[in-house]
């Protein structure tokens, strides 16, 4: 699934950049990009990293930005 579809990046992004030590929203954005443009994607990113999970569906995330690829 998509986190950020601006950036094109997925959870797959997401989850190797948190195995690699970001451990935050701002360390997310500074690798990533992740939230550069709209920024819709950031809370879906924060809840994913609250939830201690870097799965979408594992956080029960419902958002608009985290879509289906
Ligand atoms: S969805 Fe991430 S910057 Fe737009």
């Amino acid at each position: 699934m998509y986190v950020c579809v601006c950036q094109a990046l997925t959870e797959k992004d997401v989850h190797s950049a948190v195995a690699q030590g970001c451990n935050s929203v701002r360390e997310l954005k500074h690798k990533l990009g992740l939230g550069a443009e709209c920024g819709r994607c950031l809370s879906c990113a924060k809840g994913m990293l609250q939830n201690g999970t870097t799965s979408i569906v594992g956080a029960g995330i419902q958002h608009p930005t985290c879509m289906t690829e």
